[in-house]
């Protein structure tokens, strides 16, 4: 490595805690985090976080229909927008909320210091407000008509017929998208950021080339208009915290959110021993980098780094700005069932074929980017399946069968060997710009090459001919180090993918792993690494996007409650059924791997005197020693089930979304082994 280890912390927007994970949320995660992989790879410490955007007045009326509290909507939603995150392969050292007393304190921190330092102003404003639900109303939570052009059914802020923009009090008969009733204007004090205080410091961070050039150009029209102070306070009722000093008084979600990357931060550091003042202290060294989409460019570019100038913390080196997601060249629609999210696509999809198809795409500019299924499916099929994994799959299995598993001691064509190593900097420099599809481009052209080699040598001719075992041996063998040099450069796109290269490889991948070649070394039995994409999967996953559209919808129409079975209740059973369970606490006094499985434990449960013997699909969640001496509730009349590692005589009880987010249930501790549950 040419430039010494570098210390970064790099996060993405945090979604928001009112809907689900879709394909343009994943655009940008699986963007970070290919960019976090490979600053881990070249042997730098680099941090991600990311959180649950959880305040604001949308999450609060979510809520409310859903008769659920705000809290607990929440920790439900960000428990699954972070399942769905990791099985989409995105690696965050700390997935959080923004709802936290991290996050509290921090926000009282920095608004206590920019009010001392005289950057918080106080004035009056009018604004409507719904006199039924006794709140004022943000603009998207009021309706009417036009004022320009007379269209009804117009939103608070811009028309869809006349493109107009106005304030939500110029509209003629507006109403309250809450209530149905008629908006009044109120006056309240609100409290404000004094953005403009900032303005030279903002214009020179903005020309550092920490955000690229073509949206430096576009926030230069914010300073031509004159920066504006910013309402940084919103009235009860609203989810947030509390301004200091100010009963009643809430910062606006916009506030709170972006200070939550700290607090997602500093959470993790709390835990890790990690010291936060290195990432976030004023003389910090450590690089800072923001990814985002462009519609919240503003946010992250002045506001954000005024908060942070005016509080004493360091500013971000870079926000990084993507553009939007288009599905088959169109915006993503629910009725075309191109509203994608993340689950219906897991539910029918390879997460790496949507990884690499980004990766194909994405580039440093914020131009928008369009997921073809045409194309999506071509791309993955020729170059992952085609070309890499094909490499592999023509040279192992000679070598298994007649070479003992062993590569030649030998390198046939050193210059090819060579060509691929050097490749390494103009590749590992694409990634750092963020230039991911000229790395692809990169990539799949010695993939290319590869192929030509072994075509050019057709080892599966050779192989018959005794006098050319040797030369087969060496070509099968450098067949293989090349597709290990080609999955050093793609781990960072296709972590799971290469995992299974690893285990075939027997080695560990990091970047510098490109420039040795694996000569005289044992490989494993070759698995075949990816399946080839079937256009009737795409078409499964469009038709269950339109499915989600429907149920939605019918549910909607016959029972506007009833979206509150988020994870519906199954069928009703009758008591007499349910009183069959025998349901006791139990000891774990012993668990362990099983080899060879990927989720299960092996559990041996103590029911105070009898010892079961059970399998539970929890190894994503508990290290056998985090188990060990537990009290846990089983089903102990569970018929014996045989599976593959021995029989299963029962079932723990385990709630949760699974992955990570899953938890052994545990009796007080007052229970004993053998107690029935009643
Ligand atoms: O636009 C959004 O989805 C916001 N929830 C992003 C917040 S990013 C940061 F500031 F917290
Ligand atoms: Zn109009």
């Amino acid at each position: 490595m040419t430039d010494s280890q570098r210390k970064i912390l790099v996060t993405s927007a945090l979604p928001y805690a009112n809907g689900s994970i879709h394909l343009g949320h994943l655009l940008e995660h699986i963007q970070t985090d290919i960019w976090t992989r490979f600053q881990r790879m070249r042997g730098h410490q680099c941090y991600s976080v990311c959180a649950d955007d959880a305040h604001g007045t949308p999450v609060m009326l979510k809520a409310q229909e859903l008769g659920i509290t705000p809290e607990e909507m929440v920790a439900q939603t960000r428990a699954e927008h972070h399942q769905d995150l990791l099985e989409f392969g995105v690696s965050y050292d700390n997935y959080y909320v923004t709802h936290s007393e991290e996050n509290r304190e921090l926000c009282e921190l920095i608004y206590n210091r920019l009010d001392e330092a005289g950057y918080i102003v106080k004035r009056t404003i009018s604004q409507l407000f719904d006199p039924e639900k006794q709140m004022f109303l943000p603009d998207r939570f009021v309706q009417g008509t036009c004022p320009k052009c007379g269209a009804e059914d117009q939103n608070g802020d811009s028309c869809d017929v006349c493109s107009a923009t106005y304030s939500p009090v110029e509209m003629k008969n507006p109403r309250s998208v809450v209530s149905g009733a008629t908006p009044v204007l109120k006056d309240s004090e609100h409290y404000f950021f004094d953005l403009p205080q900032f303005s030279d410091m903002l214009q020179e961070w903005m020309n550092s080339g920490a955000i690229q050039t073509e949206m430096a150009n576009k926030l230069q029209e914010w300073f031509e208009d004159g920066l504006q102070q910013w309402d940084i306070s919103r009235d009860a009722p609203y989810f947030g915290f509390e301004i200091p000093g100010a009963p009643g008084k809430y910062f606006y979600v916009w506030v709170d959110a972006p200070v939550g990357y700290m607090a997602s931060f500093k959470n993790f550091c709390d835990n890790n021993d990690v010291s936060f003042d290195d990432y976030w202290g004023k003389d910090s060294t450590a690089e800072l980098y923001h990814f985002i989409g462009k519609d919240i460019t503003y946010f992250h570019s002045l506001f954000w780094p005024a908060m942070l100038e005016g509080a004493g913390f360091r500013k971000p080196t870079g926000v990084n700005v993507h553009g939007f997601i288009t599905v088959n060249g169109a915006k993503m629609s629910k009725s075309k069932g191109t509203f994608i999210k993340g689950r219906t696509y897991l539910e029918h999809l390879n997460p790496e074929y949507l990884r690499y198809y980004y990766a194909s795409k994405l580039n440093d500019s914020v131009t928008d980017i369009d997921l073809s299924f045409d194309d999506f499916v071509l791309k993955v099929n020729s170059d992952l399946v085609g070309k890499v994994v094909n490499i592999a799959s023509r040279c192992a299995s000679f070598i298994t069968k007649r070479f003992d598993g062993k590569l030649s001691a030998n390198v046939i064509e050193p210059e090819l060997v060579a060509e691929f190593q050097n490749a390494s900097e103009g590749i590992a420099q694409a990634f750092e710009k963020r230039q991911y599809n000229k790395a692809i481009r990169e990539i799949m052209a010695l993939a290319d090459k590869a192929n030509q080699f072994i075509d050019a040598n057709a080892p599966w001719v050779s192989i018959k001919d005794d006098s050319k075992q040797q030369f087969t041996h060496e070509v099968c063998s450098l067949g293989i180090n090349l597709f290990r040099i080609l999955s050093v450069y793609l781990k960072p796109v296709l972590p799971e993918l290469t995992k299974g290269a690893e285990e075939f490889f027997n080695d560990e991948l990091s970047w510098d792993s490109a420039q040795s070649v694996l000569s005289d070394h044992a490989i494993n039995k070759f698995k075949p690494l990816m399946q080839r994409v079937d256009m009737d999967k795409v078409n499964a996953v469009v038709e269950a996007s339109k499915e989600d559209l429907k149920i939605s919808n019918d549910k909607a129409a016959k029972d506007p409650d009833s979206e509150l079975a988020k994870d519906p209740i199954g069928e009703t059973i009758e008591f007499a059924d349910f009183a069959k369970v025998d349901l006791r606490v139990a000891l774990i006094a012993k668990a362990e791997h099983v080899e060879g499985a990927e989720k299960l434990l092996r559990l041996e449960l103590d029911l105070g005197g009898e010892t079961k013997q059970v399998f539970a699909g929890i190894k994503s969640a508990y290290a056998p020693e985090d188990l060990q001496g537990k009290l846990t509730l089983m089903v102990a009349n569970l018929a014996p089930r045989k599976m593959r590692f021995g029989i299963s005589e029962g079932m723990v009880l385990a709630a949760g979304p699974g992955g990570k987010d899953l938890w052994v249930m545990e009796p007080h501790t007052g229970a004993k082994p053998g107690m029935k549950v009643k």
